[in-house]
């Protein structure tokens, strides 16, 4: 069994990383601190939508190790893992349900905070007016809810990297920054795929869903 360093995480996986992490972030601070910040709150939301669904598009058309059907585990590959036999490259599978997880919450997290509303502090989601007053105020609670698996997930997230650091002795951080990492897998091949075409296809869905959210075209298309 070779050790070898091969690139698993191509550009655009790693970009939308660090990115989602900023806006994340920002979300989580802006929805904290509220008052004249929520303006900020929506459009960090609005852009991790953006985010979520360029990478729901790049898991179909992106390289290799971006894509679902190469994380997506079975029990058997979760079995392998768990018996510390699986050598593959990317997500490691109890990775992959976790990463799926969080891609699930944030899309609830911010799906939620399009009907949310705030009325002491003058601000609503974007598509207010398709919930009206009792249902947007049911999905603000809803939103809130959510938020406790959002933050539970990260910390999940975080804990389980920093494990990987101090017990497993893997940092997985530099693949995430370098897109190359060391793999045990004699088997596995660079990432491949994911050209400019398919960059082109999931960056302008991505910024697709920002602009008919933002510019108010999509509630002027709900609302005929
Ligand atoms: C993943 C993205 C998001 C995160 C992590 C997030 C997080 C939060 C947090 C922490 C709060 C404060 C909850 C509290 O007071 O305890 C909040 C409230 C709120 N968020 Fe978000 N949010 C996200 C996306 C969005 C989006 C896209 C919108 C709309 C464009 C939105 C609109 C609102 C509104 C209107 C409230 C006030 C709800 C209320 O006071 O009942 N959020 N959000
Ligand atoms: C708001 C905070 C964060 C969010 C929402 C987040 C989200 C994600 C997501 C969705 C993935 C899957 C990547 C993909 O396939 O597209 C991922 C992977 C990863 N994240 Fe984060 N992340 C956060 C914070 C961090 C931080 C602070 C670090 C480093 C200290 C980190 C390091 C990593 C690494 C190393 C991977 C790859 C794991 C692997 O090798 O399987 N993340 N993260």
């Amino acid at each position: 069994m070779n050790k070898r360093v091969i690139r698993v995480w191509d550009l655009p996986t790693r970009v939308f990383h660090w990115l989602l992490v900023l806006a994340v972030a920002g979300a989580i601070i802006t929805g904290e601190l509220r008052g004249e910040l929520f303006p900020w709150h929506g459009r960090f939301g609005i852009a991790i939508l953006g985010l979520l669904v360029f990478r729901l598009a790049w898991g179909v058309v992106g390289s290799t190790y971006a894509r679902f059907s190469s994380f997506i585990p079975s029990r058997l590959t979760i079995r392998h893992y768990l018996d510390g036999a699986w050598l593959g490259a990317g997500h490691n599978p109890l990775g992959a349900l976790s990463v799926l997880a969080m891609l699930g919450v944030l899309l609830l997290q911010a799906g939620t905070g399009l009907f949310s509303s705030a009325p002491r502090d003058k601000f609503q989601g974007p598509l207010y007016e398709l919930a009206g007053k009792a249902l947007s105020h049911t999905i603000s609670n809803l939103h809130e809810f959510i938020f406790n698996f959002t933050i539970a997930f990260l910390v999940l997230h975080v804990t389980a990297i920093a494990y990987y650091v101090r017990i497993k002795k893997k940092n997985l951080v530099p693949a995430m920054l370098t897109g190359n990492a060391e793999v045990d897998d004699d088997a596995a091949q660079p990432a491949q795929g994911g050209g400019p075409l398919a960059l082109i296809v999931a960056l302008a869905l991505g910024i697709g869903t920002v602009w008919l959210i933002g510019s108010g075209t999509l509630l002027a298309l709900l609302s005929r």
